[in-house]
């Protein structure tokens, strides 16, 4: 049935809400045998919508977080069976994702700058064949919500004493409607509901609870104290170096759940802003609490799993879930950075480190397809892509790396997914940014707003985040790899004139000439630029080179990693492409810091932003930018599908149209299999070391092109299992 959310009105409070949630209602009868009914809706910030008391739908954060200048998703509900003879439909609105909005460009003479608004249609359709339409216009009411504050940093405070002021009807507002759009990505829905595992009475006497796992999503307690009893939850990721509850790392975020009593025993659940959380630190139960009374609900973009891994090694086993529930607390609508402190941003440069590995996971094509048309949205009329999307930002400059998401992201897409869809949706996009770099050139390279390879441990002065690779370095190598992207996807879509492959050979050359010596060799000297040099292809004759000065700085740093956002995601595969794969499995299986496993002796559920966030004497590596939820360094789950498990695509026949299954095996583990669940169906490969002896287990779909190497031979593969002992 067609809805008529493009004939409906825009509510906005009346008045200041100052945060309040604000609903907005409607009561209206059906007197006749309805045949179909549905609820379309939307909102510039957060909306819940209840029909009789009663949520519609099993979607959360609603409308969804997009660059809402250009666009703001709406959903449609089937509400036939909710429908009774007289009927109220509620909706209730938060500022939400507005709030994260860039409110100077949102600006509209009749919606203050802070305040949300909401636009809905019914449309029911009866036996008789008649058709109505219940929009959102002037016969609504508006009432303040017993949500009287709500913020997606601060959180939220529900006064169970509130008595909402009189309803008032309001006149809608003049704001636009025409970007409007059907929900585009999965929805937001609540995932794993976790109890809380442990009662604290930290040394400092404060009471905590502890959910045994980082996450983030909504809070759900049960409340009961005298009326007027005010009850306050704050989150925190880690307890302090003497076990005592942590949130400075949240910064201004409050990220605060305030329950006020009525007097009377509640369940609250949390619903218009999430939380990034393990802990919650309590006030007012006075030591009277049962943990049972308490659960955290996972909350995120929900996306089909389609990536499993599992080995005999519990380290790498825990590795995996923390990567795991790294994706799952930052892919809301948008893959955010973390979500907990201050930011809840999307930084380009953390998803496209994160980009393959989140793929195999889980299937991101539509959440990526989504984001990717906020990007094309905010995209610089320069070519230029801002750091953050949806932009919030006024920075007007790129940074590479960051900026290079807007071809790395659809090439991996295509490479994982085989759908050139995503290739022409964002070309131009691409092509204008490959344009930048080539006009801007030089200007660009150096340019001042560069990340570096962020937060890389090979600086002595600890306070530098950037890294000691030179940044313009680095800028040039990215860049000949993006150029060479956008020179493929042309390929692939046939375009004419969108080949930059002399405009790569030229930057290279220049390359050459400033960072190689006269007996050409790299003048850089730290593992990303090696790492680089192999993964952008500067030199492919000199691959073996570029791995051998990598490994000998690996082992110069006591076999570990030193590498930051930009060079971490490749050092396996630089150093396991070049003959160094026991030197790789050495870097994924240390324990002592800087290493994937080291945060895992302090208790660690998910990735961290950074290699010590914890230190070995348990203080912070710094109070002011130390997330606990942090994915991209789980980049390295995408070396152990396609080397440690070897389950290669093909460029040429992508979307696992045919595969190369090359695992690459390590005497130090005895089992490890990984899985992906591909459009032709589960691809798997299994490897045990027994008794001096390798069995390999591959299952192969039907319909795809299949091959293996083993230790060196090459196999063909039939559909089905196909077993080998070496
Ligand atoms: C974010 C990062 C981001 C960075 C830019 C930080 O505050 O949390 O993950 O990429 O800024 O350098």
């Amino acid at each position: 049935m067609e809805n008529h959310i493009m004939d409906a009105r825009w509510l906005a409070p009346s008045e200041p809400s100052n945060k309040s949630c604000i609903e907005f209602y409607k009561d209206f009868e059906v007197d006749d045998e309805v045949v179909c009914a549905t609820l379309t809706a939307s909102a510039l910030g957060v909306y819940k919508a209840e029909l009789n008391g009663k949520k519609v739908g099993d979607i959360v954060l609603a409308p969804g977080r997009t660059s809402m200048r250009y666009s703001v998703m709406y959903q449609t509900y089937d509400i036939t069976d909710m429908l009774k003879e007289k009927n109220r439909i509620t909706l209730t609105v938060a500022g939400g994702w507005k709030s994260l909005s860039n409110h100077d460009i949102l600006s509209n003479p009749s919606l203050a700058k802070d305040e949300c608004a909401v636009i809905a249609s019914i449309d029911i359709e009866y036996e008789d064949g008649t058709t109505e339409c219940i929009p959102t216009d002037c016969s609504w009411f508006m009432t303040k919500s017993k949500i009287v504050m709500s913020d997606p940093y601060d959180g939220e405070t529900y006064d169970a004493t509130f008595v909402s002021p009189e309803p008032v009807h309001i006149e809608p507002i003049m704001y636009p409607r025409c970007f409007l759009i059907p929900q585009v990505n999965e929805p937001t829905r609540e995932k794993e509901v976790i109890k809380a595992v442990k009662y604290i009475k930290t040394p400092c006497g404060e009471d905590v609870v502890d959910f045994g796992q980082n996450l983030a999503g909504f809070i759900e307690v049960t409340f009961e104290g005298e009326k007027g009893h005010v009850f306050e939850l704050e989150c925190g990721e880690v307890l302090d170096k003497d076990g005592n509850f942590y949130n400075k790392n949240y910064r201004k975020a409050k990220a605060k759940l305030t329950y006020i009593s009525d007097g009377k025993k509640a369940k609250y659940k949390t619903s218009m802003s999430f939380f990034g959380f393990r802990y919650l630190r309590l006030t007012g139960w006075n030591g009277k609490v049962n943990i049972k009374d308490f659960k955290a609900i996972a909350v995120y973009s929900d996306m089909e799993r389609t990536g499993f891994i599992e080995t005999s090694d519990p380290d790498l086993n825990q590795l995996y879930h923390n990567i795991i529930w790294g994706q799952r607390s930052n892919f809301i609508d948008v893959p955010t950075d973390c979500p907990q402190r201050d930011e809840k941003l999307g930084w380009t440069g953390d998803a496209q480190v994160f980009c393959k590995c989140a793929s195999f996971n889980y299937n991101t094509y539509n959440f990526f397809r989504k984001w990717l048309m906020d990007m094309r949205n905010d995209q610089r009329p320069t070519g230029a892509i801002p750091h953050v999307i949806p932009n919030n930002t006024n920075w007007s400059s790129p940074a590479s790396s960051w900026s290079d998401a807007c071809c790395i992201i659809p090439w991996q897409l295509y490479l994982i997914y085989g759908n050139k869809q995503i290739l022409s949706e964002n070309f131009q996009m691409m092509k204008y940014w490959a344009e930048y770099i080539v006009r801007r050139d030089d200007d660009y390279f150096s340019s001042s707003k560069e990340y570096g390879d962020w937060l890389s441990t090979d600086v002595p002065d600890t306070a530098e985040t950037r890294g000691g690779t030179s940044r313009r370095y680095m800028a040039m190598c990215v860049s000949v790899r993006t150029l060479e992207i956008v020179t493929k996807a042309a390929e692939v879509l046939k375009i004419r004139n969108a080949d930059f492959r002399k405009e790569a050979d030229r930057i290279r050359k220049k390359i050459v000439d400033e960072f190689f010596d006269k007996n050409y060799h790299l003048t850089e000297e730290t593992q990303t630029a090696n790492v680089l040099a192999i993964e952008c292809r500067i030199w492919p004759e000199k691959n073996n080179e570029f791995a051998s000065k990598l490994a000998e700085l690996v082992h110069k740093n006591g076999d570990r990693i030193s590498t930051g956002f930009v060079g971490t995601p490749y050092i396996l595969g630089a150093l396991s492409d070049n003959g160094y794969t026991e030197l790789a499995y050495t870097l994924l299986l240390q324990k002592k810091y800087p290493s994937w496993l080291y945060p895992l002796s302090k208790g660690a559920t998910t990735m961290w932003e950074h290699w010590d966030g914890l230190k070995e004497d348990g203080s912070m590596w710094s109070e002011s930018m130390n997330s606990f939820n942090h994915y991209a360094y789980g980049a390295v789950g995408d070396w152990i599908y396609t080397n440690a498990a070897g389950i290669k695509y093909d460029e040429d026949e992508p979307g696992f149209k045919k595969v190369t299954i090359a695992p690459l095996t390590d005497t130090r583990i005895e089992h490890l299999k990984a899985s992906v669940i591909s459009e032709y169906g589960l691809i798997s490969s299994e490897w045990e070391n027994k008794n001096g002896k390798t069995t390999y287990t591959i299952v192969i779909p039907d319909g795809i092109k299949a091959s293996a190497i083993l230790s060196g031979k090459h196999h063909s593969l039939k559909a089905g299992e196909n077993t080998f002992t070496v």
